[in-house]
């Protein structure tokens, strides 16, 4: 599953890092990996540093997914991160080097979740949607540019599983006045 958001900043690595702690801890042998050359999240998000092997050693070719693999906290948790970031990562998200990786991680983990770069302006959405059985949209409350939203949505297109409402304020919106009337 990759996760992606229409702009930068709107909770896709949070997500991505929360959805697949709680995969793992439900029992499911869960990959979480960094797709997001220009601005990697993982390695931040879980105060860790893929300074020697990185998930671009693997689609390179240079390292092996077992060698490159970090497990966390002795969880089902596994973590392919990125080692540098890059202003171009057009190679890495190439077919030939999706295909092999993706392949491995689908044979070897329950669920793989990616980590990608926003839908706009970049291309790599694109790149990576043939290669995925679904996305998650996440939508952060108070910052995504509405008018984003269906162009967003149209690009991820078929493969959408879901949206995620991020940051959204429960206390005055209508859904907690609506359970609220319930219960008085
Ligand atoms: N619901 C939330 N509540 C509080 N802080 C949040 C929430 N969602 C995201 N943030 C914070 O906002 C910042 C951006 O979130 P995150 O890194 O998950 O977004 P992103 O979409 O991956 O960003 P980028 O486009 O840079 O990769 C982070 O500091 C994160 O901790
Ligand atoms: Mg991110």
């Amino acid at each position: 599953m990759l996760i992606t958001s229409p702009g930068p900043g709107e909770g896709k690595t949070l997500t991505s890092v929360n959805l697949a702690w709680c995969l793992a801890d439900a029992g499911h042998h869960t990959c979480l990996v960094d797709l997001d050359f220009r601005a990697p999240g993982i390695s931040p998000a879980l105060g860790y540093a893929f300074e020697e092997d990185g998930v671009e050693d693997v689609l390179t070719g240079n390292r092996t997914i077992s060698q490159s693999v970090r497990q966390i906290a002795g969880r089902s948790l596994y973590v392919l991160g990125v080692k540098k970031r890059l202003t171009s990562p057009g190679e890495f998200l190439s077919s030939a080097s999706l295909t092999p990786l993706l392949a491995n991680l689908r044979a070897t983990f329950r669920w793989v979740i990616l980590d990608i770069a926003p839908v706009i302006p970049m291309a790599d959405v694109a790149e990576v949607l043939p290669y995925v059985d679904g996305a998650l949209m996440v939508i952060r409350s108070g910052k995504t540019d509405k008018s984003m939203v269906a162009p967003s949505l149209e690009i991820v297109g078929s493969k959408l599983w879901g949206v995620v409402v991020n940051d959204s304020p429960i206390n005055g919106s209508s859904y907690y006045d609506y359970y609220g009337n319930l219960k008085d």
